[in-house]
């Protein structure tokens, strides 16, 4: 696998979410975003820094209503593993009361990071608020969480790309691909 060009990371263990399926997941989430904000005149995609960037902006363009983006950045307390304690390291900048709302995330995990946010989104005070993660790990769930778009259901594997990082590296791979560390940092 080494030096070839759809694999720039050592540690790329094998493709779980081809780029193709991405673009074609992306695209019906758009169309059905479309069809349920209508009516809606005041609609925020606030994505969650930094994960949910690539998706965010390749969604936003198959989302044919006016938009406005906003993001927050969260870290979760406990660095090591996922923790209830999620601290915002930036805030939205968008007052986003009475605006139709649509929380994005790039991959639900414990769960605690969506319902920690959604709680204090919804003391703001927005017409309606929403949830949209392009990858979902029922598997490793803590809390329960209804998302209203999702991607794709993947089995609990470490992944990385599209947007996703393994200590900040990967986020530049247009695939979603699950890692094994015995391969190596590179
Ligand atoms: P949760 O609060 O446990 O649901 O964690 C969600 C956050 O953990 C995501 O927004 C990601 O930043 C990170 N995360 C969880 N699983 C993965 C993964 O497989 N790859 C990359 N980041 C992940
Ligand atoms: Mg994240």
């Amino acid at each position: 696998m080494e030096n070839h060009p759809h694999f720039p990371y050592g540690f790329i263990e094998r493709v779980i979410v081809s780029e193709d399926d991405i673009r074609t997941r992306v695209k019906v989430l758009g169309e059905t975003i479309t069809r349920d904000y209508q009516d809606s005149e005041r609609l925020l995609l606030l994505g969650l820094l930094r994960g949910s960037v690539v998706f965010l902006t390749d969604l936003m363009r198959e989302i044919k209503r006016p938009i406005t983006m906003d993001f927050m950045s969260i870290s979760s307390y406990n660095k090591s593993e996922s923790s209830g304690f999620v601290r915002i390291d930036s805030d939205h900048k968008t007052n986003i009361r009475g605006w139709d709302v649509i929380l994005i995330d790039d991959i639900v995990d414990s769960g605690y990071t969506i319902r920690t946010v959604r709680k204090l989104l919804l003391d703001r005070e927005p017409r309606s608020l929403k949830v949209c993660a392009l990858l979902d790990k029922p598997e490793r769930h803590k809390v329960d969480i209804h998302i209203d778009y999702l991607g794709f259901t993947i089995p609990d594997y470490f992944v990385v790309g599209y947007g996703l990082d393994y200590d900040e590296k990967g986020r530049n791979l247009p695939y979603i691909a699950a890692i094994d560390l015995a391969k190596g940092e590179g």
